[in-house]
């Protein structure tokens, strides 16, 4: 079943491509020109996805492995395509060498990470000629944009199949079309579908879930190529969130991640009622799991009703995620982030006033073209006023298409790097101060495995999302426990248990 504004509509699946003017001769590709379009048409919510009869023996006896380049968006992306790959009998394998179909979801935020992929994408020519029958196959945030698509079909015909962001549910007949044609087959749709519910999913772990509320992004950042690779904000009904995410506490999780590129503008989009994000907060609340985080929150649409549910606590945590950018108002106006200084400082200050103990964290980005030294200082001085307890940095990377990447940038790299390294440490030396007073505190921890390094010592996370780490029996994973800290590090904090605690 297909969305039934197919924004492409002389795309024909099952079309295949070995070269460029193929693919300009068979496709509409995909434009970020077109992507750029914020149609009225209503959207659609399909409630009847199923993988067709012929599809469903498919996979039996193979193996697929799916590698996830991206947010949490796209890891959640890639649950879903494991539960359609899964609804087709193909079984999970830990690695590519292997599989029989494998994915790349890929992620195009900056182009280091778009590197990434090409780089593995070269690696695994040496596979595809050892196993001709293997399907690779491109997906995610980098299958939007033309010039990856171009670049692919004239340098790396070791793929098999390119699909997108907005047509997941395909990937039953795509996958068929791959296996049966000898050219690349290339599905990648401009425009947003509708809104496809209950598709299958398997999620990683049973401790942790995410759960999507909203899709796309309407907030075209300058710099940022997310608007055009996930199309116009659609929002999930309210209903069906709240479903799953019951459905979630019945199978015993834990925790929620509620997800959105902006998840304060939830709920704009109805046309039938007025119903935003803390409605939605103050709804889920009520639901019997033990904790509930969001992200992203975009500073420009969080309203005070928000604050005031997320005062109400409970399973509401006190981390809020509160992407800044920059902390002078006149990149933010070039960024067009639609903040000021002032207003993200107020902005805090209304949080903190209802939620004192409240841990903020951060997105930061340096070197945004044309900035100054002084522009800079502004955003030091504002990760001193605000007290981050810690915050995702990068240097600015320019995206194809988007508007920053034809401004002018007169700040050397040299520059940029030297910003990025004085930020970091301000950030650690302030995430240090910020744990100190947790010394010989008790914490609530949700231990969620072995620790990376050391599997004799376990790791979980507080409320707050500090990772705690502590020695203790294994039987604890998956559980509460109070944990006395007895030794702070800028990032990570030591305890040893108290008690397990029963929910
Ligand atoms: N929707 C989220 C951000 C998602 S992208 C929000 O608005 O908060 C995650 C982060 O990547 C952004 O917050 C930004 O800090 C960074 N980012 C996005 N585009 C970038 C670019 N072109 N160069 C460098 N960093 C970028
Ligand atoms: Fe990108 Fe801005 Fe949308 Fe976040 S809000 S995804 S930074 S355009
Ligand atoms: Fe990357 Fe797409 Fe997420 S560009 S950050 S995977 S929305």
């Amino acid at each position: 079943m297909t969305g039934k504004k197919e924004a492409t509509p002389d795309l024909k699946s099952g079309k295949s491509a070995k070269t460029v003017e193929d693919f300009a001769k068979y496709f509409q590709p995909p434009s970020l020109k077109e992507a750029k379009k914020r149609g009225k048409e209503e959207i659609k919510v399909h409630y009847n996805f199923d993988i067709p009869d012929d599809m469903q023996e498919i996979g039996k006896g193979k193996r697929y492995h799916v590698r996830t380049y991206g947010c949490q968006m796209n890891e959640h992306d890639s649950e879903t395509i494991s539960g359609i790959l899964e609804a087709m009998g193909y079984t999970a394998v830990g690695n590519v060498e292997e599989a029989d179909v494998v994915l790349f979801n890929t992620c195009a935020i900056r182009e280091n990470a778009e590197d990434k992929v090409f780089g593995e994408l070269g690696h695994m020519k040496r596979l595809k000629n050892n196993n001709p029958n293997l399907i690779l196959g491109v997906c995610g945030c980098m299958s939007q944009e033309e010039k990856v698509v171009n670049k692919i079909l004239k340098s790396y015909q070791q793929v098999d199949l390119i699909f997108g962001t907005h047509n997941i549910h395909r990937l039953p007949h795509l996958l068929r079309d791959a296996m049966f044609s000898k050219e690349m087959v290339i599905e990648v749709w401009s425009k947003e579908g509708d809104i496809i519910e209950n598709m299958p999913k398997i999620r990683e772990g049973n401790i942790k879930a995410w759960v999507n509320i909203m899709y796309g992004c309407d907030k075209f950042c300058t710099y940022c190529i997310v608007p055009y690779t996930r199309g116009k904000e659609r929002s999930r009904r309210p209903e069906d969130v709240i479903a799953e995410v019951r459905d979630l506490a019945r199978q015993g999780y834990k925790e929620i991640m509620l997800l959105g590129q902006n998840v304060n503008a939830y709920g704009k989009d109805f046309e039938d009622m007025e119903y935003g994000f803390g409605d939605l907060l103050d709804e889920i609340r009520k639901i019997d799991i033990p904790r509930i985080r969001f992200t992203t929150s975009h500073p420009r649409d969080f309203d005070d009703h928000l604050i005031e549910v997320l005062g109400k606590r409970g399973n509401l945590v006190e981390h809020i995620h509160l992407p800044v950018q920059s902390g002078s108002t006149e990149v933010l106006k070039r960024m067009a982030r639609k903040y000021s200084r002032e207003h993200y400082l107020e902005l805090v200050r209304k949080i903190k006033a209802v939620i004192p103990d409240v841990v903020l964290t951060t997105d930061i980005i340096v070197g945004f073209p044309g900035e100054t030294d002084e522009q800079f200082e502004e955003t030091l001085s504002l990760v001193e006023e605000v007290g981050y307890d810690s915050a995702y940095t990068f240097i600015y990377s320019p995206r194809e298409g988007t508007p920053a990447a034809v401004m002018e940038d007169n700040v050397p790299i040299e520059v940029k790097k030297q910003r990025l390294y004085r930020l970091n440490e301000l950030l650690a030396k302030i995430g240090l101060e910020k744990n100190l007073p947790l010394q010989d505190q008790v914490v609530e921890v949700l231990v969620e495995g072995e620790s990376k390094n050391n599997p004799e010592v376990l790791a979980g996370r507080t409320r707050t999302n500090k990772l705690v780490h502590f020695i203790g029996d294994k039987s604890l994973i998956g559980q509460f426990a109070h944990v006395k800290i007895t030794d702070v590090k800028t990032w990570t904090l030591h305890g040893e248990i108290v008690t397990k605690i029963e929910v």
